[in-house]
């Protein structure tokens, strides 16, 4: 049996912690308690929101820094290679994997996949993303396609991987992106089903691929204003399964209203590394989710948190949030902090039982293996 329910089912509003294998998680900020994604800091990290009950870890694919005076994300853990360390090391929590389509080959990645998979006990999620950063491509010596062909792309990469994940027999490809001969892979994953896959892109091509073939949809949420009928419109658009949706956040928590804006103020305005918010909008260029224009007058929500939706406040203000975001119809969101060691223990505290008594998750026991089917997430391909 995979252990991924905590993912596919369970509390109605879900909670990731998003970026912690980064170097200044989704902060670009010169504040000097600015992430250090260490190993041992991820190692402490992960073992206590597996402690609190939080849904899953996900991390960002990176390949090379961006600049400023910080260069954050400069130190990344490579993603799969973390997941499975971070499987290794926890029980309960799911740990997802965020991978290249256009850099990884699909040969390589269904083994690394399935391994992983088998050393969390199914408990591995897979984050497919089409890239957007050019000087990333040139890295490896691959050319960017133009964005909508990206996707064509990794519809074509999906489909290898998920062939090799369920043929006992070797099997040619002939794509136009990818021709193989004689393919064949095992493991499979883990217990016989396929891991729960969640594509991040927003624009129209990237909501049509993730309708195709994901369970989920990692999203860019500006604002809650419009997200109903945005979300209401998609899932009329795959009127076959109930497809999940994720968006990514930022979040400040402290005691009171004035001390979370303040301290926002500080990390996201005064101390912002602003070459590096520079290097941002260059590189998002290529990205439809923001438009361009939006995202150059977000310079201090990209200081603060990359540009992902702001939640700052007291823990009434943030728990509230949650609740509207909720209602608009996402199924949860992966969040940074700041200083993800430092702040998580106030977040649980004080804002997890908040979500329990609005209905939005459930209390969290350690050994509880059931869990509420009410919030399952998309059909679960075998
Ligand atoms: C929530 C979210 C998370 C993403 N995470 C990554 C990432 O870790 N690495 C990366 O190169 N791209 C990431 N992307 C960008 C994707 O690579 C995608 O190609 C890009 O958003 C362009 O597609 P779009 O125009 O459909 O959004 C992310 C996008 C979103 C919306």
């Amino acid at each position: 049996m995979r252990r991924d329910a905590p993912m596919r089912a369970g509390n109605r509003f879900k909670l990731a912690l998003f970026s912690a294998n980064c170097s200044g998680g989704l902060a670009r900020t010169l504040a000097p308690e600015r992430w250090d994604a260490s190993w041992e800091h991820n190692v402490a990290l992960a073992r206590m929101a597996d402690a609190a009950g939080i849904d899953a870890l996900i991390p960002v694919a990176r390949w090379r820094g961006l600049g400023g005076e910080t260069g954050p994300a400069g130190y990344s853990h490579e993603s799969t290679t973390w997941a499975a360390g971070m499987l290794a090391l926890t029980q309960r929590i799911c740990v997802f994997t965020t991978i290249h389509v256009a850099l990884i080959s699909p040969v390589f990645a269904a083994k690394q996949l399935a391994t992983a998979d088998e050393i969390g006990s199914g408990r591995l999620c897979v984050n497919v993303v089409a890239g957007y950063n050019e000087s990333e491509f040139q890295m490896f010596g691959v050319t960017m396609l133009e964005h909508d062909e990206r996707y064509a792309l990794a519809e074509e990469w999906l489909e290898i991987v998920r062939r090799l994940w369920t043929s006992s027999t070797p099997f040619d490809f002939d794509g136009r992106h990818f021709q193989l001969r004689s393919a064949i892979g095992d493991p499979k994953p883990y217990g016989g089903m396929q891991p729960l896959l969640m594509s991040a892109g927003a624009s129209g091509t990237g909501q049509a691929f993730a309708a195709r073939n994901a369970d989920l949809l990692f999203m860019v949420a500006v604002e809650i204003d419009g997200l109903a009928p945005r979300l209401a419109a998609l899932r009329a658009s795959v009127p076959d399964r109930r497809i999940g949706v994720f968006t990514s956040g930022h979040v400040v928590c402290r005691p009171t209203q004035r001390e979370a804006d303040d301290y926002y103020h500080y990390i996201g305005s005064e101390m912002a590394d602003q070459r590096a918010v520079d290097q941002v909008l260059v590189n998002r260029q290529n990205q439809q989710s923001i438009p361009p224009a939006q995202l150059a007058l977000m310079r201090n929500r990209i200081a603060a948190g990359s540009g992902t939706f702001p939640v700052v406040g007291d823990p009434d203000r943030v728990a509230e949030t949650f609740r509207r975001l909720s209602d608009a119809g996402l199924d949860g969101m992966a969040i940074a902090l700041t200083n993800y060691l430092d702040e998580l223990p106030y977040f649980c505290e004080h804002v997890l039982p908040r979500l329990e008594r609005l209905g939005l998750r459930a209390p969290f026991s350690p050994n509880e293996e059931e869990h509420d089917e009410t919030h399952t997430l998309a059909v679960s391909r075998p």
